[in-house]
């Protein structure tokens, strides 16, 4: 007994040492060369050239840039598309009205002609990524300023573009990697005609609202369908009823088994921004100023949001995706600075810095580089603070952007196309205003904003000049909403009916555009210009303290941080420790929807639909133990613009697809830690389950391709 335990611990200790590598974003064309070993022995059973291949179809090619910020995979020959609910969502709610409101009912095209275009929406596949350090840095000598260096670069990737889609319809573009230490080339196929498919209702694709967001457990069947089209040749072309369904070079295979607790995943896709080599100076800005006055600052405008949407019902859907939205970041933030502090990144990172000081010692051209930094951080912090107040305590102000908007289309032509167009812009603005809310948030935002920003003589003129001579902020504010022509479409609609000099005259004249000009013209030509300024020679230092840590730590591969290229991140579904007495286990069911069903509570009123199957335990196919799976974790490394990525097995089958992170792990953008980060995505069982069973949208699984 004694032996098998120690046997148990040992082999234990080992798999610890050795098969948790989970940590890192790799480019796709290095991932053979850097990782592929490792991904083999924890998993994978497919060939490198199978991620990534130039000359023959790779997986690559059937993962698309979705719109600007979220990824999506292919998944049958004819184009069909998966992404995340929250990804279509802009699609879907363009397509509602009161009588088809496809966000509450779902939306099944039922012929090829039924599915609906989206204008402005594009999706790019990759074609190739080449290293172009050399050419990009021609004529780059160590002498330049920051200034010279940056256009001689610009100048270089500008050639490389051009010689790179020359004759052909591609996009390409340079990007920077390791801070300005290595280029690349991106070369795409950009989609234009990409149209919706089907989407399950929010009840289904955004199960537990913000109230589950950034959690686990979670049950949220986050998925919608799109279809890219392609002319005749299967090439891009703009939207045309003749275009015909994109013949990709590859779609991915559905795996109907799943993933248990310990099986190997990657997750394939394109991650927007990580900070994983930033300074502990850097890092102190976010835990004491940064993110907890930008935290204070949305649950200001949170509270005021949530009591008017609670008192109306109208409210509460007007502001439903502004609420979303605002606390997205907010509740991700929050996260982030519990795991920063809990696990001591700055004190880490403090750390590492004594020993690349210690080693620096006799190298000159690294000695000074961590001492330039933190001066350099000392400088910017003032600069960077009244940014981010800037940014969160006026920029939301919603009658104050409107009517800066608004004012610099006055400089202009002001004729019948322009009435038109500033007519539909309040139509647009109106829809989703509520006064009450935007009056209270204003004076409460702006109270904050003078009591930690007044320090800096530029906003104590500020405030001074345009807030002082009405007695108090509340007093200064409420005269704005008074007499503001901003305030309500009736003002607008009677502005413009205005002769044009009357008009700019008005709009000059208006109290709201007065506080946007005071605030927006301090933060223009003081606050940005520094801080631009400043982040320009803090890169220029990460670009040779990096290199230094490359140099130092000969035997660690640095995965570069996320921008929104296309990067492999693996690891292995597993559940995680949350707190003391805590254990989350790594997947979730049907059970669990049904265990949160409660038609009071907006975010948790399960569909009938789905109630009914559940009762009645009918779930055909799709059926595991008695239940349906729902959603897992796993300990790949992620973050916002992996939603909708594939998460995949060891043979490249989807699982899944991925779209979020757990609250925990929401530090991982700037430190990863395996025993808690862990990515979330719907079981690829429970998105068929919800087609076919829920929507009856069976069909769609004809053209897919399943291995069991
Ligand atoms: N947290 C996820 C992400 O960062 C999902 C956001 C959308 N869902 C929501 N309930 N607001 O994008
Ligand atoms: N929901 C995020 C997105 O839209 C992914 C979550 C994360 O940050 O990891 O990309």
């Amino acid at each position: 007994m004694m032996r098998r335990i120690f046997i148990f611990f040992f082999t234990a200790f080992l798999l610890a040492g050795t098969v948790r590598a989970d940590e890192g974003m790799w480019l796709p064309a290095l991932v053979g060369k850097m990782r592929y070993g490792d991904m083999r022995k924890n998993g994978l059973q497919i060939k490198a050239s199978d991620l990534y291949d130039v000359n023959r179809s790779s997986l690559k090619d059937a993962i698309v840039l979705f719109g600007s910020g979220c990824t999506g995979e292919i998944v049958s020959d004819r184009g069909l598309l998966f992404t995340n609910h929250h990804c279509g969502y802009g699609q879907i709610q363009s397509h509602s009205s009161v009588e088809h409101d496809y966000l509450t009912d779902g939306f099944w095209a039922r012929t090829p002609a039924e599915e609906l275009p989206n204008p402005g929406l594009k999706v790019k596949i990759l074609v190739r990524m080449d290293d172009v350090t050399k050419q990009a840095l021609k004529g780059v000598t160590g002498q330049m300023t920051e200034p010279d260096r940056q256009a001689a670069v610009r100048r270089n990737n500008a050639d490389i573009v051009a010689a790179a889609t020359k004759g052909t319809r591609y996009e390409a573009s340079v990007e920077s990697f390791y801070y300005g230490n290595q280029y690349f080339l991106f070369v795409y196929e950009v989609f234009e005609d990409v149209r919706l498919v089907g989407a399950p209702p929010s009840s289904i694709g955004k199960f537990g609202g913000d109230t589950d967001n950034w959690m686990w457990p979670r049950h949220t069947g986050d998925f919608s369908i799109f279809r890219i089209y392609a002319g005749k040749d299967n090439k891009p072309a703009s939207y045309s009823p003749d275009n015909v369904p994109y013949r990709p070079k590859q779609f991915f295979t559905i795996s109907m088994a799943g993933a248990d607790e310990g099986d190997f995943t990657f997750v394939y896709g394109f991650p927007g921004r990580t900070y994983e080599y930033i300074t502990s100076d850097a890092v102190d800005y976010m835990v004491n100023r940064g993110n907890p006055h930008k935290i204070a600052l949305r649950t200001i405008r949170l509270d005021i949001m949530t009591a008017e949407q609670e008192r109306d019902a109208a409210t509460r859907i007007m502001y439903a995706s502004k609420h979303a939205s605002v606390a997205n970041a907010w509740k991700k933030w929050q996260g982030e600075l519990n795991g920063i502090v809990r696990l001591d990144v700055a004190g880490r990172k403090r750390v590492l810095e004594e020993q690349f000081t210690a080693w620096a010692a006799n190298k000159p051209e690294y000695g000074n580089v961590l001492p330039a930094l933190e001066e350099l951080y000392q400088g910017l912090d003032h600069f960077a603070f009244q940014r981010d107040y800037y940014l969160e305590a006026f920029a939301p102000i919603e009658l104050t952007s409107f009517a800066g908007a608004f004012a610099r289309t006055t400089t202009g032509e002001i004729d019948a196309a322009y009435t038109d167009r500033q007519r539909k812009a309040a139509d647009e603005f109106f829809r989703n205003y509520s006064p009450t809310i935007d009056l209270a948030t204003a004076i409460a935002l702006l109270g904050a904003y003078n009591e930690n920003c007044s320090y800096e003589p530029a906003v104590r003129n500020i405030f001074d000049r345009c807030i002082r001579p009405y007695g108090s902020i509340a007093g200064a504010v409420e005269r704005m909403f008074n007499t503001s022509v901003f305030v309500s479409q009736d003002r607008v609609e009677r502005l413009l009916a205005l002769p044009a000099d009357e008009l700019r005259q008005k709009v000059d004249d208006d109290p709201a555009m007065a506080l946007y000009r005071a605030f927006n013209g301090a933060y223009t030509t003081i606050f940005l210009p520094r801080y631009t300024e400043l982040s320009a020679r803090i890169e220029l230092q990460y670009r040779t303290y990096m290199r230094g840590l490359m140099a130092m730590q000969k035997d660690r591969q640095f995965y570069p941080d996320a921008n929104s290229t296309l990067r492999v991140a693996y690891g292995r579904v597993d559940g995680y420790k949350p707190a003391d007495g805590v254990y989350y286990e790594s997947h979730t069911t049907l059970d669990g929807v049904m265990e949160k069903d409660s038609p009071e509570i907006y975010d948790y009123d399960v569909p009938q639909r789905l109630r009914d199957l559940y009762a009645a335990k009918d779930y055909g196919r799709y059926a595991v133990d008695g239940t349906v799976p729902v959603a897992f974790i796993a300990t790949n490394h992620t973050t916002g613009g992996n939603s909708g990525s594939p998460i995949l097995n060891g043979r490249g089958e989807l699982l899944g697809l991925n779209f979020d992170r757990t609250w925990e792990s929401t530090m991982s953008d700037v430190k990863y830690d395996p025993s808690i980060c862990r990515n979330i995505s719907v079981d690829i069982r429970y998105v068929l389950f919800v087609i076919d069973r829920v929507a009856g949208a069976g069909y769609l699984l004809d053209e897919m391709r399943f291995a069991e």
